[in-house]
């Protein structure tokens, strides 16, 4: 059952996959080179096929822009129905792409994938390149993302998160004007059932953002303060915080330079530790456009424990809340607390359970507390089991939604059931 569910997977990647890199899913929802997507499909790859997992990096950072920003899309083929496309988005650097970025887990997978695997001789020189390209990518995060120097990066459009339409982002998106005589035309709806993606209103704000980035020529300078939305989200920058960890360690095994980004790591901890509201035992995020803080329920949140805090404190008191995040469910983690007023069972990024957030979490428990991280682990390999190999999930039924043959969901399956914890 188990060998037979491992060979499907691996299926679900190779249908996946183009010439050096892979498709989220072999419908015609996402027709292009995702970022994070990437980063988990690289870590799948890993456990079969190390050149593939390589190639899926290489690949991708061949469109990295000459400032060192690593697009949230590279669109490899210029005929498909994807809204918005690379004529829209008119940006790129050999590659046609997207002119923003999405969560940075490329140090932290290669990491992943170097502690695994014996590289060759005549590979370390690749290695060593994507390396240096990673680290001009966290300093381009840090040079343009953090001007004032706060040790908290910011993310420019709510596409950065990845978590799209969280209601993590609905008051900021609510403060922004729909661009008038708006015109276009969506193309995962026609794909997907509408129940099950965002709504036209905040498509209609997506764009709005996106044409006045393009208005702005995507000028990393000016954006910081000139974006229709800014806003610090802990998730994002938990990540961020694990990958300059991973990448450090990455840049000492080359003998690379590599003291910008410790200070970095020591002004981040101290800063994100004060998003975290003691009283109420949460944390939160900043809308530094509003300037207003965004109190809400979200799995992103606790990203922090892949962070690894040294504050005991705060972990222990995080792990105690998440695990009321859906008590007595079986598939952990819905994307939002289902007692959440603004709770959608099926609705994308508003309610269901996401395999690479359950794997986050799995990854920031190990180290704390194994038995919880060890449910989490089995509870998301027998929702896959159950279900598919989809795009999310309901967190009651384990009903599947999106996407099928979704590629990071077969990665990171392979990635749980090939970990070395395993209890049974
Ligand atoms: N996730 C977005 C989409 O649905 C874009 O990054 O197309």
């Amino acid at each position: 059952m188990r060998e037979n569910l491992i060979e499907k997977a691996k299926k679900v990647l190779l249908g996946n996959k183009k010439k050096g890199f892979t498709l989220p899913t072999n419908n015609k929802l996402y027709p292009a080179q995702w970022k994070w997507d990437s980063g988990f499909i690289a870590l799948g790859y890993s456990h079969f096929n190390l050149k593939y997992a390589l190639d899926e990096i290489t690949t991708l950072l061949k469109g990295q822009w000459k400032d060192g920003m690593i697009p949230h899309i590279l669109f490899h083929d210029l005929n498909t129905n994807y809204y918005p496309n690379h004529s829209v988005w008119n940006c790129g650097n050999k590659i046609h792409s997207s002119g923003i970025t999405q969560p940075p887990v490329l140090a932290i997978i290669l990491k992943k994938i170097l502690d695994k695997n014996k590289i060759k001789v005549n590979e370390k020189t690749k290695i060593k390149l994507i390396i240096k390209k990673l680290k001009k990518y966290h300093e381009w995060l840090i040079k343009y993302r953090d001007p004032r120097n706060t040790g908290l990066v910011s993310i420019l459009h709510p596409w950065e998160s990845g978590y799209d339409n969280s209601p993590l982002w609905d008051y900021s998106m609510n403060e922004i004007k729909v661009e008038k005589n708006l015109k276009y035309k969506r193309g995962d709806n026609k794909v997907i059932n509408p129940e099950y993606r965002p709504l036209d209103e905040d498509y209609d704000r997506y764009i709005t953002i996106k044409n006045h980035l393009r208005k702005n020529k995507y000028n990393p300078k000016k954006l910081y303060n000139e974006s229709m939305f800014n806003v610090v989200d802990v998730g994002f920058n938990s990540i961020f915080l694990k990958a300059n960890k991973d990448l450090i360690e990455l840049l000492k095994s080359f003998n690379l330079e590599h003291n910008n980004l410790q200070k970095f790591i020591l002004k981040s901890e101290n800063q994100i530790e004060k998003l975290f509201d003691t009283r109420k035992g949460v944390f939160v995020n900043y809308d530094i456009k509003n300037r207003k803080k965004i109190i809400v329920p979200s799995i992103t949140n606790y990203f922090i424990l892949f962070a690894d805090l040294k504050n005991q404190l705060i972990n222990k008191k995080i792990i105690k809340n998440l695990k009321n995040h859906n008590q007595n469910e079986k598939y952990l983690f819905s994307s939002i607390k289902p007692n959440y007023g603004k709770f959608e069972e099926k609705r994308y990024w508003r309610g269901p359970v996401w395999i690479n957030c359950n794997w986050i979490i799995y990854q920031g428990l190990k180290n704390k507390d194994k038995k919880f991280a060890n449910k989490i682990k089995e509870n998301t390999i027998t929702l896959i089991k159950k279900n598919g190999f989809y795009e999310y999930y309901s967190f009651k039924t384990g009903e599947a939604f999106g996407a099928n043959n979704f590629s990071w969901t077969a990665s990171l399956f392979l990635d749980l059931i090939f970990d070395k914890n395993r209890t049974n």
